[in-house]
């Protein structure tokens, strides 16, 4: 039997953190042997909110790097730029067709980034998750593999799949797979070193809240000496009463692969002081190998190139001929 497909995307908007990795690309990475996977750069999405065009390309280059660095294998993946496979943004036009726009309006998170722009919302924006449904729909995906944040986005991609195939398809012959999201329990919500009651985001204008992939060791550490915590003594579990306290924890257990009771007596009677080194050495633990190989591929001029062009052929392939049957439901000429 062939492998089923995944499909997974990262914006090139500022710059990985903890919370993508731990709630993304790990997930991403522990599967990968399982499935037939395509992972791409949603550089598309990063235009939907203001964005610097002299950085995008490099932003880029970082993320797909970045993949590579965390342990993506190009034996089972496929790496690629959303950009260089036009058939996205004309997807996403062809499914803009069908979908109701109080679908869109209802979006959380549309509602929290336009909160945000004032007056200057782009069409994209709340577009947004139209195109998020046009990337998967073209691989025909059987999973997706995010973050809690975009369980919403996912729902939504399975409606716009359904109601496609209600309105064209033919009756038992689906022309859209409708995927799952697969969503692991443990990394699903990494919350912001300043706010336990906020997720950590790129967005978030203070860098203390987040700790990025290629932050070197000494703000790591910074980070973590001084991020929010409580007066209680004895750490515990407790996310109604103590945010910043169980995000902490939570973050050491999957840092360090323990088990949550494990984690809960160990630190029972301890305070920050004693905590937080150890919170600092457990987190350098995973990131300096992943430091250490985003570096050799960045020093390795037109490796990266490489792949990203290879990974655009096999994508391209696919999405033509999804594309390819939308199109004909939809009863378009064929191009002569
Ligand atoms: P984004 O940074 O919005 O492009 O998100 C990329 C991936 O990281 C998506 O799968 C998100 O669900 C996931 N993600 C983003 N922030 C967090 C967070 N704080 N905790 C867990 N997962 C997250
Ligand atoms: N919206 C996703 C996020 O911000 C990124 C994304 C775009 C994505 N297209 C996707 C994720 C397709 C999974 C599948 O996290």
């Amino acid at each position: 039997m062939s492998k089923q497909r995944i499909l997974s995307g990262v914006q090139p908007t500022g710059k990985l953190h903890l919370g993508n990795y731990l709630g993304a690309i790990r997930n991403w990475v522990q599967g990968q042997e399982d499935y037939e996977n395509f992972f791409c750069v949603v550089d598309l999405h990063a235009i939907t909110v203001p964005h610097n065009p002299a950085t995008l390309a490099a932003d880029t280059y970082t993320i797909a790097a970045l993949y590579l660095a965390c342990g993506i294998d190009l034996e089972h993946a496929t790496i690629f730029v959303q950009s260089h496979v036009s058939a996205h943004s004309e997807l996403a036009w062809l499914l803009n067709c069908i979908t109701p726009l109080n679908w869109l309006e209802r979006m959380i998170q549309f509602k929290e980034k336009a909160l945000k722009q004032g007056e200057n919302v782009s069409t994209g924006l709340l577009d947004y998750p139209v195109l998020m449904a046009a990337d998967i729909l073209l691989y025909n995906a059987d999973k997706v593999p995010v973050g809690e944040d975009q369980k919403q986005h996912l729902e939504l991609t399975r409606d716009i799949a359904g109601r496609f195939n209600d309105k064209f398809g033919k009756k038992k012959r689906p022309i859209l797979k409708v995927p799952e999201p697969l969503i692991s329990q443990s990394g699903a919500r990494v919350m912001s070193l300043t706010d336990g009651t906020k997720k950590m985001s790129k967005s978030d204008p203070s860098t203390m809240s987040r700790i990025n992939l290629l932050d070197s060791p000494d703000i790591i550490a910074k980070k973590i000496k001084r991020c929010k915590t409580d007066q209680v003594r004895g750490l515990t579990f407790d996310p109604e009463n103590r945010p910043e306290c169980n995000n902490l924890l939570n973050l050491y257990t999957i840092l360090a692969d323990k088990n949550k009771e494990e984690v809960a007596t160990e630190f029972a009677n301890m305070g920050w002081g004693q905590f937080k080194p150890l919170l600092t050495e457990v987190t350098m633990e995973v990131i300096k190998p992943i430091q250490d190989k985003y570096k050799a591929i960045r020093a390795e001029k037109g490796y990266l190139d490489s792949v990203l062009a290879e990974g655009r052929q096999k994508a391209e392939k696919v999405a033509a001929g999804t594309l390819a049957k939308v199109k004909k439901a939809l009863g378009y000429l064929s191009p002569l």
